[in-house]
């Protein structure tokens, strides 16, 4: 699909409704022993695989348009489905779900899904859930297909090596069943709405620094859950404003909790025009998911340097800090980040070999990338390489480049933002 230049990007739009949100909502309304009212849950491939695999698993899920009802099992009576639970593309909900079914004594499960996540690890995952008794056997290891053999499990304390809010969540969801008090310590502080929901569920879960200590429970009750605007998929839409000439936009119902709003940050760290009331850190682990409207507008670029602990807070982000870094004065380098390289994709080779294909001047480095900003992109072509995040950078770079990028693969933005190509087109006019 080809997006050319654009001049003056301009209107109003809400970003999508938050898919990491929209997975815990549908797995906690599961695990929930009242009926879970779920408002603007996602509708996209990776949530769609979410409420697909509850449904296996004996929830029952109501659908009303925006509007999300599920009726679990509790947190101790998942069904032993006939065959394998599908999860599609979703990395999340392959990491959480086992999470849940660790805690199902003498049941059995098997999850599989399309060809990227067979090559995403799951080995992480395995080890907290093992040392818990659950038994885990990944293929070869590391991968999908996963069988999870479900068991009375004992409370662990455990050092994550990587900080993954998959993992610890996953370790989270075990804890609840389990006979005591889990805590996680991660190295670096990464999203935390499960943390968050789960004292919204009455559980009883501390935050101290980077720890989180969570006690087993009876049950959870969680009686509705409203779900914010995405801030990963708004990025795409402020990346547009700030890179198009002319361009000031509104976009509406953005979460920004602080733990996903580091790409805003860098982004005014580049000098970047973007308003909105971003919530600060404060130490105190609350219930709320904060929201605010952003305003952006075009505005010169300077580069910038994200650090390693900056990376989990902008993790989904820094394909477009890259794009970023084309139209920015000077250098822009991204450090610590070698995680990008197990997502969807290989997302250093992507965005490098993306962009210097439509004439950025970047380099991959082993944890990053680094890139010169040299009076922006001149375009051609990008393949998505079956990633949602880099097609939708690509269609991002065509609307700012000089003669237009044609992005193979535009199709996978269904994974989290099914209306994007609209969306876009909406702004233009
Ligand atoms: C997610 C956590 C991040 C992120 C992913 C969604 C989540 O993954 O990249 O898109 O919902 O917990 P990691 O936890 O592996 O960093």
């Amino acid at each position: 699909m080809l997006f050319e230049p654009a001049r003056g990007l301009s209107g109003e739009l809400r970003a999508p409704a938050d898919k990491s949100i929209s997975h815990r909502a549908a797995l906690l309304g599961a695990m929930a022993s009242e009926p879970v009212r779920i408002e603007r849950y996602l509708q996209a491939a990776d949530t769609n695989s979410t409420l697909q695999a509850v449904r296996a698993l004996g929830a029952l899920v109501e659908q009303r348009g925006e509007e999300v009802v599920v009726r679990g099992t509790g947190l101790r009576e998942a069904r032993e489905p006939e065959g394998p639970i599908d999860v599609g593309n979703a990395g999340t909900l392959l990491r959480l779900l086992p999470g849940w079914l660790a805690a199902q004594a003498g049941r059995s499960f098997t999850l599989d899904g399309d060809d990227s996540i067979r090559r995403r690890p799951v080995d992480r995952i395995a080890e907290p859930l093992r040392l818990m008794g659950a038994e885990i056997e990944p293929t070869g290891g590391r991968f999908a297909p996963l069988v999870v053999r479900g068991a009375r499990l004992r409370a662990i304390s455990c050092e994550l090596e990587v900080a993954s809010a998959q993992v610890k969540s996953c370790v989270l969801l075990a804890a609840l069943a389990a006979d005591g008090a889990t805590t996680v310590g991660e190295p670096g502080r990464s999203r935390d709405h499960t943390e968050r929901m789960l004292l919204r569920a009455g559980a009883s879960i501390h935050r101290h620094g980077r720890h989180v200590t969570v006690v087993n429970a009876d049950e959870l009750l969680l009686d509705s859950v409203r779900v914010p605007g995405d801030a990963s998929s708004a990025a795409f839409l402020v990346a547009a404003g700030v890179l198009v000439p002319g361009s000031r936009l509104l976009i509406a119902d953005v979460g920004v909790n602080w733990t996903r709003s580091g790409f805003l940050r860098i982004v005014r760290r580049m000098q970047g025009i973007v308003l909105g009331d971003l919530e600060e850190e404060t130490g105190e682990l609350t219930g709320e998911e904060p929201v605010s409207d952003l305003d952006v507008a075009y505005g010169a670029l300077e580069g910038t340097v994200v650090e390693p602990e900056e990376v989990p807070l902008a993790i989904d982000e820094l394909p477009l800090v890259g794009l970023l870094g084309c139209f920015a004065e000077g250098e822009t380098v991204v450090r610590g980040a070698q995680e990008l390289r197990v997502k969807e994709s290989d997302r250093i080779a992507g965005v490098v070999e993306g962009l210097r294909g439509l004439g950025a001047d970047i380099e991959a480095t082993s944890d990053g990338f680094a890139v010169r900003g040299n009076g922006g992109l001149r375009g051609g072509t990008l393949d998505a390489r079956g990633d949602h995040r880099l097609a939708m950078m690509g269609a991002v770079a065509g609307l700012a480049s000089k003669e237009g990028v044609e992005v193979q693969g535009m199709e996978v933005a269904a994974v989290s933002y099914p209306s994007f190509v609209e969306d876009l087109a909406a702004l233009r006019s």
